[in-house]
């Protein structure tokens, strides 16, 4: 009596990656690693880090700060002798400087090893262009106790607390330099000559070039040797806690009052003869920039009686790694729609040995990686999907193995870093119409979804039926006749690597229109179009919440152009070229 005739099959091909090594940051900063050293052939200070912070850190996203091997992210080099292209006398970021208001990629370094990054809070939230555009708005809620973010970097859009407190920030004096912008300018904290907390004179309406106040790209002009022997320096404006606080997020994340926290361009450019970052555009020819440095004898800081050539002690002053906890934030500015990950999780070593952290799930690696696929099972329980046209797909208890199914692990570049995609778990499910029926036409096309964890969302019971009823829903035609295949990729491009918070489920459908069915392949592909990310989004979660799916949020990214398939009118052929594809037909 079970829904006659229909059928099931569900594979399940799990694959994975070869891997180079890939661990994550020890918990508890044990892993950290930072040399400095400068060299005059060329003028170059180079640094070399492996991203790992010297204190214990907090995971309050998806990811986890990989002790990191990646090309272009291990060794830092910059101008030794900086030169400047700003203005002395205009604030306006408008005046000669290099823009970072869409860099995504980290733009300094910091001496905790984290990397400094600009106001920019990625792709998906566009050019930064103010406060309510910038990541310490945007994403400040994953800020952790020191202050930063664990992504895949550990990096730092605000003022960091815990390095603060370990070079010796007080109130009432300048704050001490913390790192290094990649222009060759250094980086202070938030306070200023006589422990002013900086702001930009469009804020304080001071006078640039005369008040104690920033340019707009938060960097400050003043060659009298009070400060520094650098004629220009950059300050990570903000509000700060002790740096021992446990709670998290940290909850002093600042408000529009200093934005941009951290530079949002630079007044420095690449001098000939130096290795500089892509985005440190080379020093014009011709005189239009001037000497960045007084009475400079550049070696690597000594800041608060600790040398940084071979880089800081581990941050004890920190909240100890097992003493980490998720708190509430009784004020803070940042956007409400970035609430805190729900899924904190906390591995630390035990206090007494030094451990290894490796990848569990996820792996990247800088090389393209080799496939394994392996066969597995799945089973479902009784999984029902009530759809917009009232038809329904009950699976129960049905066992489906493949012996053999491709899975493919795409790669894609970008232009500055290697980047891999790491497919986890690849989740096919058809349910069709009854064998006979002819196969007259298909439509198939991808989609592009967003969700907080894809391996939740693909082992989630009645998800996948949930995708395919949305599609259903959104296309008029029967959800049975909906093939639909998930697949987890962890998508990483360096201009994304600071705010990707979401993974990404691809989905790729297979609507099949039987003969003589009122419904046509073109009006099929049509919906699709006309419905676009914002429609198929609604369909897929009004299927969700019939199916009982509440606290799993999908975001449809992008749509692919649907494509019309006219095969073989031959309905044994098409069955025969099924069984060969799926591996295993499932009845009941
Ligand atoms: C910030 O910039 C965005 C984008 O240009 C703009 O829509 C918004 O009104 C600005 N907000 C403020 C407070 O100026
Ligand atoms: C935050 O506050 C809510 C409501 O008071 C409470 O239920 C929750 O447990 C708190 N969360 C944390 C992590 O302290
Ligand atoms: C994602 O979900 C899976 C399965 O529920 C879980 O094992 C994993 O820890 C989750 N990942 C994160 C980063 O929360």
């Amino acid at each position: 009596m079970a829904s006659m005739g229909k059928f099931v099959v569900i594979s399940v091909a799990c694959l994975v990656a070869h891997e180079a090594s890939a661990a994550f940051c020890a918990q508890d900063g044990s892993d950290y690693s930072y040399t400095e050293s400068v060299s005059s052939s060329p003028d170059t200070r180079t640094v070399v880090a492996n991203g790992c912070p010297n204190h214990p850190w907090y995971q309050l996203n998806d990811r986890k700060p990989y002790l990191n091997t990646w090309e272009g992210h291990v060794t830092y080099t910059m101008p030794l002798y900086p030169q400047f292209v700003g203005s002395t006398t205009s604030p306006s970021s408008g005046s000669p400087a290099i823009d970072l208001s869409q860099t995504g990629s980290p733009i300094g370094i910091l001496f905790n090893g984290g990397k400094l990054f600009s106001p920019y809070a990625g792709s998906e939230t566009g050019q930064v262009k103010n406060y309510s555009t910038s990541a310490t708005y945007l994403i400040g809620s994953t800020f952790d106790q020191c202050g930063c973010f664990t992504t895949l970097h550990f990096g730092c859009h605000v003022p960091p607390h815990c390095l603060l407190n370990q070079l010796g920030q007080t109130s009432g004096s300048h704050s001490p330099q913390i790192g290094w912008a990649f222009d060759g300018f250094p980086v202070y904290g938030p306070r200023g000559p006589g422990g002013v907390m900086m702001q930009t004179c469009s804020i304080t309406g001071g006078t640039y070039g005369a008040a104690v106040c920033t340019d707009d790209c938060g960097g400050y002009y003043q060659n009298d040797g009070t400060i520094d022997e650098y004629y220009y320096r950059y300050y990570i404006q903000g509000t700060y806690d002790d740096g021992d606080s446990c709670s998290n997020p940290g909850c002093t994340s600042p408000g529009a009052d200093y934005y941009p926290n951290t530079p949002v361009c630079f007044g420095g450019c690449c001098p000939s003869g130096v290795t500089c970052k892509s985005f440190v555009k080379a020093c014009p020819t011709g005189g239009t920039s001037s000497k960045g440095y007084g009475a400079l004898t550049p070696t690597a800081p000594t800041i608060n009686g600790l040398t940084l050539s071979s880089g800081l002690p581990a941050n004890s002053g920190a909240c100890s790694c097992h003493g980490l906890s998720a708190d509430n934030c009784t004020s803070s500015s940042w956007a409400t729609s970035a609430s805190p990950w729900t899924t904190q999780e906390k591995s630390c070593p035990p206090t007494t040995t030094s451990s290894t952290v490796t990848a569990t799930s996820s792996t990247v690696t800088t090389t393209s990686s080799t496939a394994t696929t392996t066969s597995s099972t799945a089973t479902t329980t009784s999984s029902t999907v009530t759809t917009a046209t009232s038809s329904t797909v009950t699976a129960t208890s049905s066992t489906a193995t493949t012996t053999s199914s491709t899975v493919t692990a795409t790669s894609s570049t970008s232009t500055r870093t290697t980047t891999t995609t790491t497919t986890t778990a690849t989740t096919t499910l058809r349910s069709t119409t009854a064998p006979g029926s002819v196969t007259v036409t298909k439509v198939k096309g991808t989609l592009d979804l967003d969700v907080l964890n894809c391996t939740m969302f693909t082992e989630r019971e009645g998800a996948i039926l949930a995708v395919a009823a949305g599609i259903a829903s959104a296309t008029g035609v029967d959800a049975k006749s909906v093939l639909v295949t998930l697949t987890c990729s962890r998508r990483l491009s360096s201009d994304d690597l600071s705010v990707r918070r979401l993974e990404a489920v691809n989905v790729a459908y297979e609507i099949t229109i039987p003969a003589g069915s009122t419904i046509t392949a073109e009006s099929v592909k049509n919906a699709i179009v006309t419905s676009g990310s914002a429609g198929l989004a609604t369909k897929i979660a009004a299927a969700m919440t019939a199916a009982g799916i509440t606290d799993i949020v999908v975001k449809v990214n992008s749509i692919s152009m649907p494509a019309v398939e006219i095969p073989v009118s031959d309905a044994v052929a098409s069955r025969v070229a099924l069984v060969a594809m799926l591996g295993l037909w499932m009845w009941w």
